[in-house]
């Protein structure tokens, strides 16, 4: 099974962002190929890595719920094509959106399906990167069980860092059977102060770096330019790749 990590923290906090610079880092670091999952109900890692998402696992999910099968098809071969149809093959990485979570109404067999098919799917790569939407209820249903690495995301405020080490605490809790977990604090106007550093020690975190507020980073999603084009003297790049560096494994 690959190295999988994932992204948590509360919603603004950079984790899309965080996610395509690590996608980025891994591919050009001979870390490939990639399996790129977004768990995100509102998708949208693929506009951070400039792709457009034509196909999720959701969707697929809906069809074989509904039983449309084409004639002169299995139902078996179909929902394989569905499913395929939603890996989207780029070069050193693949993404697969999840997309909208199911309907009300009984979804086991889809479910088993889908969780089936993402671990096969996840045997083919050396690592696994998953962008989170800002709760951790969906973490404790992943297909993959583990995560190797949780890279909690919060910015400077007081209020991400506390929400940060609840994620912690229910991480903890749930027994996610999570190997490392860390702290990066995004979009930093300043180095953290002593008090922070405290919180974040007593909490049995270990803080893995600092990226800075960037206002190319922050133009760059404005003006919808993919953040995976920034170059890589950019400063919060640089302090991204710096941290990626120690902590990947
Ligand atoms: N280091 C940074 N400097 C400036 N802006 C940033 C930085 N990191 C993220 N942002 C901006 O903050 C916003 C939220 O980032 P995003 O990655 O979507 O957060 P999340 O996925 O946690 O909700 C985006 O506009 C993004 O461009
Ligand atoms: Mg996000």
């Amino acid at each position: 099974m690959p190295v999988s990590i994932a992204m948590a923290g509360k919603g603004g906090t950079g984790k899309t962002t965080v996610s395509g610079m690590l996608i980025k880092y891994l591919v050009n670091h001979g870390k490939a190929p990639v399996l790129a999952v977004d768990a995100d109900a509102n998708a949208n890692l693929n506009e951070v890595l400039g792709l457009e998402v034509t196909e999720t696992l959701g969707n697929a999910r809906e069809e074989m719920k509904k039983g449309i099968v084409p004639s002169g098809m299995t139902k078996d071969v179909f929902i394989s094509m569905k499913l395929e149809q939603a890996v989207m093959e780029q070069t050193g990485f693949d993404l697969v959106v999840m997309g909208q979570p199911e309907g009300a109404g009984c979804y086991c067999a889809a479910n088993t399906l889908l969780t089936g098919f993402l671990e096969r799917l996840a045997g083919n790569y050396p690592y696994l990167v998953m962008d989170n939407e800002a709760g951790m209820e969906h973490l404790s249903r992943l297909t993959t069980k583990n995560v190797d690495v949780l890279l909690i995301v919060t910015d400077t405020s007081r209020r991400g860092l506390q929400a940060g080490l609840r994620i912690q605490k229910l991480a903890n809790d749930l027994k996610l059977g999570i190997g490392k977990s860390y702290i990066i604090i995004n979009q930093a106007k300043s180095e953290p102060d002593d008090e922070v550093k405290t919180m974040i020690v007593d909490s049995g975190l270990e803080l893995a770096g600092v990226i800075p507020a960037d206002e190319e980073v922050y133009e760059f999603d404005l003006t919808g330019r993919p953040t995976v084009d920034l170059d890589a003297d950019n400063p919060a790049m640089k302090a991204a790749y710096a941290i990626f560096d120690r902590i990947i494994p």
